[in-house]
């Protein structure tokens, strides 16, 4: 077997020198294996929602025509990085191969069921063929291959949920392991698109921290998401806000929070131009972060010193030491959250 690069430079086909997410295009040969490469027999794709939306929009909603941008992608990049929103997703599969190089060092062996908790963005993949699209659940089901790289992270599938719910959390779990770090006890809270598989994560990781005396806020943009919000019981208020209307948010979470506007704002949206609207609703000194994959870091930069609003502003880095487990956990530990999430991602 040929040596490989840690963080699979070797794959990197255009432009060369630079690492495979952003790379152009990488190569999906899947019959050649370097040594600290893993190769998977992909089943399930859980495309980035940031991404899957865009599609959805490009393809007018038709689930053949959303097949055809999937492949292009595909076969033009040799991973599945939306060329609009630069976002990938995640995947499920089996162990086909591990290289000699790994070969007892990892506790993995062929046949183990894992999630990628890589983007898909720099993960090599090869689709033969696309069984079946879920576009109300972000998933497709596919037969494929696809590598993991030396550096790459990866879940064992737990037992007791099953693998599709498994892979939703998954995807998301970067978002309540940071919520844990930058939400403090008596803070006031928002959460942008709070009803989504991240936000009532987030939210509920928030809740617990807050205490009697803090405030989580779940913003989302639908009736059916505030309802659900209320339902699972994840936030102290569940308001009706549409995220890109800057002003709206902020007015309506001023009057909220009397004139003192939130210590921490998480943003889990899908959808662009909800930057100034997370921003100005956000006190002086306190926490802006963008877990959102369509937000641009351009506009939020100058956006907030347009408006001079002195805040910390953190990109959703989507990993987390110890993120998966916590993600797991919340839905072992909260039967209503598991319950809708089993209704919604299954
Ligand atoms: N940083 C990372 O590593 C990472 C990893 C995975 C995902 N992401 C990104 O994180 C974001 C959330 O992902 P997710 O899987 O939680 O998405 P999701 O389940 O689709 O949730 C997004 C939520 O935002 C709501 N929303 C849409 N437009 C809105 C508006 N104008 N105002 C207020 N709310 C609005 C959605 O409502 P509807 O249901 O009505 O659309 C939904 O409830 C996405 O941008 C995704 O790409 C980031």
């Amino acid at each position: 077997m040929k040596t490989g690069n840690k963080y699979g430079i070797h794959r990197v086909i255009e432009p060369q020198g630079v690492l495979p997410q952003p790379a152009t295009k990488v190569d999906n040969n899947m019959s050649q294996l370097f040594d600290n490469e893993i190769l998977i027999d992909v089943d399930v794709l859980n495309i980035d929602s940031a991404s899957f939306t865009q599609i959805k929009e490009q393809a007018k909603g038709n689930t053949e025509e959303i097949k055809c941008i999937i492949l292009d992608i595909v076969t033009k990049q040799g991973k599945m990085k939306n060329p609009v929103t630069g976002s990938g997703g995640m995947l499920i599969g089996s162990i086909a191969k591990i290289g000699s190089a790994l070969q007892g060092s990892i506790d993995l062996k062929e046949g183990d069921r894992i999630a990628t908790l890589v983007s898909l963005s720099l993960t090599p993949l090869f689709i033969e063929e696309i069984i079946d699209i879920k576009p109300e659940i972000d998933q497709v089901k596919i037969k494929g291959k696809a590598i993991l790289f030396e550096s790459g992270i990866y879940a064992k599938l737990p037992a007791d949920l099953s693998e599709t719910l498994s892979l939703a959390v998954l995807d998301v779990c970067g978002a309540p392991a940071q919520t844990e770090r930058l939400v403090k006890k008596g803070d006031t809270v928002v959460v942008l698109g709070a009803g989504g598989k991240s936000g009532i994560l987030c939210c509920a990781v928030a809740k617990t921290i807050v205490g009697d005396d803090g405030l989580v806020i779940g913003a989302d943009y639908s009736d059916e998401n505030i309802e659900r919000l209320i339902q699972v019981g994840v936030c102290d208020k569940a308001i009706k806000l549409n995220a890109t209307d800057a002003l709206d948010c902020y007015e309506t979470i001023e009057a909220i929070t009397k004139g003192e506007l939130a210590d921490v704002v998480i943003n889990n949206v899908n959808i662009p131009n909800t930057e100034m609207g997370t921003i100005l609703m956000c006190k002086d000194r306190g926490t802006v972060y963008f877990f959102s994959m369509a937000t641009s870091f351009t506009k939020a930069a100058l956006g907030a010193e347009g408006v001079g609003k002195d805040v910390d502003m953190l990109i959703g880095n989507g990993y987390a030491i110890g993120h998966a487990d916590m993600a797991i956990d919340i839905l072992r530990k909260d039967e209503k959250i598991r319950k809708l999430y089993e209704e919604l991602y299954t």
